[in-house]
């Protein structure tokens, strides 16, 4: 079992030891990343060889149960597997043992576990970035995977890019073109070739549903003889030197797998025929191949009539209209999502990952510390709830769940008190009323004249089940889409966006009796100015507009005086670029805030259901300058909030009472419904 590479693998592990970090007194940024707190992945794999009857204990588990671990490969030659892993607050890769047979006994899981624990990532911690899709070259030399460690040279534009790391020395070299971003790279069985799934020059335009991705080839030694292979496709793999099979979302509307013949001379890199393997009717997507499974491709399918998506392999060697379909995971796991399967080197086994199931990985975090990149005066931490902030104590936070808002307390004791049970969106709370939250009720992503209204919550004692202590008042009456409440520092005022004028646009209120005690209006113009937030200093209040623009979707962060003067813009992510969520640092010299500045860092059908995976968590100066990027991964982060409040950097645990946390939805776009195909090319996802 051991291999010659191994030793030089434990050599590059004792190269990434954690760089210490310094903490100053800049306090706490939290923040949401959709669905990512219950995402309990763990990397599992089944016998390839197509059976109806999949004996009891066939699925092995292959990673440790250890924070999310996604995105396995086997090593070659080897009983190895290679992961993504989230643990210790970055993304990190990680190589372990691949049981062959299952863990039988109680005391073999400890020793796993145990082993486990002292798992050390292969990449060194700095810079902390995105690390995705490892493959290992076969003599074991090198590892291939994508980073996002260089920043790209404009805004919207993805940082993902494959470098490959010598293993004994660390040394590493990028693949990708500068300018350039790559997806999903795939190493040939040689080793001599990756294929990749690139936007190519032509950079990203902000799509989510549909990656436009082109699969170019190039030497895995140092990136040359890069060739257009492949027009209009992703997810490469390699079924032998010349047979690469992807994917393809097609006219008709469905993610599609088809097998194209790479010719390869001393001039050149070019498909010479593509063919479509899987027929309209269902989704087929993230296909592996492998040299030790000729004739065979696995695949992640979504059919009419299963609402998860299943592992199945296709038996591709009888010919066109041939092919046969086996359940791989379905027989298994029927109401489970499994994910990017990957097929071992010898043929037997294809793994994928799916949630570790119920009773079994970590305590539920409510704080998950986050590692920020660069010198840090500030913490960093995702929340497990949407739109959170902070008592001005820095005791409580709230946060809501869209529906249902909560408040707990920030180290972690005592239970989650629900305060209020609709849909409530974001939280603010007064700094000068103790437990005075502002929300506004009613739906989220509405049109002006939609009922929403301000409120403020008052929470009267701190008893977790006294729910009659809570009292809400109602500050705005029209219910035309009020929202995104922020007091002024003084506890006078609530400044919130209101569709009033038939444009959503800032006004500022009365804070104790809401309308009633008085309003003027902030700004004014056809478009919208919205998610406001007033700096801790009084002197400025940040938002985001559409008003370059207004309604193409695209909005940048603004700042004015609360007087209505010195309005200018702050940060704004290039043409259609979307910036959101503004919140001042304590110091009011700068902001938080979420963005498509680095565009995508994954294909995101490779990912659950995200509405914008290109959110990432920045901070600017509010002059505009020096935009830093705080968060690294493929998900979407969001609703950040600042507070002076230092929470110490480590992860903060919760009692819940619920088991079974894992829990997301799959990508919206390939919901089939009763839907036509032709509904499906057009249907929105959000
Ligand atoms: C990394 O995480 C593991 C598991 O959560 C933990 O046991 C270990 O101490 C952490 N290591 C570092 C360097 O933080
Ligand atoms: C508006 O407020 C800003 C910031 O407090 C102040 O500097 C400026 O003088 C005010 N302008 C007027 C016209 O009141």
């Amino acid at each position: 079992m051991a291999t010659p590479f191994l030793a030089a693998l434990l050599a590059a592990a004792l190269l990434a030891s954690p760089a210490p970090a310094v903490y100053a007194s800049g306090g706490t940024i939290v923040f949401t990343t959709l669905g990512r707190s219950r995402y309990e992945f763990d990397i599992f794999s089944l016998p390839l060889a197509p059976s109806p009857n999949v004996p009891a204990g066939a699925e092995l588990r292959l990673t440790d149960g250890v924070s999310v671990n996604y995105n396995g490969n086997f090593a070659p030659g080897s009983d190895f597997i290679l992961f993504v892993s989230e643990r210790n607050g970055s993304l990190n890769l990680y190589l372990s043992p691949a049981p062959s047979a299952a863990v039988s006994s109680r005391r073999e899981a400890l020793e796993a576990a145990s082993a486990a624990a002292t798992l050390s990532p292969l990449l060194p911690w700095e810079p902390i970035a995105l690390k995705d899709r490892p493959s290992l070259t076969p003599d074991g030399s090198h590892l291939v995977y994508v980073s996002t460690a260089i920043p790209a040279a404009e805004p919207r534009s993805s940082w993902a890019a494959v470098y490959s790391t010598e293993l004994s020395t660390g040394r590493t070299r990028r693949l990708t073109p500068v300018g350039v971003a790559d997806f999903s790279p795939a190493v040939s069985p040689s080793g001599e070739w990756t294929a990749v799934a690139s936007p190519g020059p032509a950079g990203w335009n902000g799509e989510v549903e549909d990656l436009r991705t082109d699969i170019y080839v190039f030497r895995t030694s140092d990136g040359s003889r890069r060739s257009l292979a492949i027009h209009d496709g992703g997810w490469p793999s390699w079924a032998d030197e010349t047979t690469v099979f992807f994917h393809r979302r097609d006219s008709d509307g469905w993610y599609s797998v088809y097998r194209a013949k790479i010719s390869v001379t001393d001039d050149e890199v070019a498909a010479g025929s593509v063919e479509r393997i899987t027929p309209p009717g269902f989704h087929a997507f993230t296909p592996a191949a492998s040299p030790g499974a000729p004739g065979l491709v696995a695949v992640a399918t979504r059919r009419p009539g299963s609402d998860y998506r299943h592992i199945e392999v296709i038996d591709v060697s009888g010919g066109d209209s041939k092919n046969a379909y086996f359940e791989v995971t379905k027989p298994v796991a029927p109401s489970v999502h499994h994910f990017n399967p990957f097929i071992s080197p010898d043929g037997v086994r294809v793994g994928y990952h799916r949630c570790r199931g119920s009773g079994n990985g970590d305590s539920p975090l409510l704080l998950e510390n986050i590692k920020i990149p660069g010198p840090d005066t500030f913490s960093l931490f995702r929340i497990d709830g949407s739109f959170p902030s902070f008592s001005h104590d820095g005791k409580k936070i709230a946060f809501v769940g869209l529906p249902g808002m909560y408040v707990v307390n920030s180290d972690g004791s005592g239970a989650r008190r629900k305060i209020f049970s609709g849909n409530a969106f974001p939280t603010s709370w007064d700094w000068k009323r103790k437990g005075v939250i502002y929300t506004s009720i009613g739906p989220d992503f509405a049109s002006e004249s939609t009922e929403v209204d301000v409120v403020a919550i008052s929470l009267g004692g701190d008893d977790d089940d006294d729910e009659s202590s809570i009292s809400m008042k109602k500050l705005t009456m029209g219910g035309e889409n009020n929202a995104f409440p922020s007091p002024s520092p003084d506890g006078k005022w609530v400044v919130f966006r209101s569709g009033r004028s038939g444009h959503k646009n800032l006004y500022i209120m009365d804070a104790e009796d809401g309308e009633a005690g008085g309003i003027r209006r902030l700004t004014e113009g056809p478009w919208s100015d919205t998610m406001c937030n007033w700096s801790p200093d009084g002197e400025w209040i940040a938002f985001a507009s559409d008003r370059h623009d207004p309604g193409s979707g695209s909005f940048a962060i603004y700042m004015v005086h609360p007087n209505g003067t010195g309005l200018r813009r702050v940060v704004h992510s290039g043409d259609g670029g979307r910036t959101n969520h503004p919140w001042f640092s304590p110091d009011s010299k700068s902001l938080v805030f979420t963005s498509d500045y680095a565009a995508v860092s994954a294909e995101p059908v490779s990912n659950p259901h995200h509405y914008q995976p290109y959110g990432e968590i920045y901070t600017v100066n509010i002059d505009g300058s020096n935009i830093r990027r705080l968060t690294h991964n493929s998900f979407e982060d969001g609703t950040p909030a600042w507070t002076p409040y230092f929470l110490e950097p480590q992860d903060v645990g919760e009692t819940l009472q619920s088991s079974g946390r894992c829990a997301f939805e799959d990508c919206h776009w390939l919901n089939i419904e009763d839907a036509q195909p032709q509904e499906l090319i057009y249907g929105k996802s959000c």
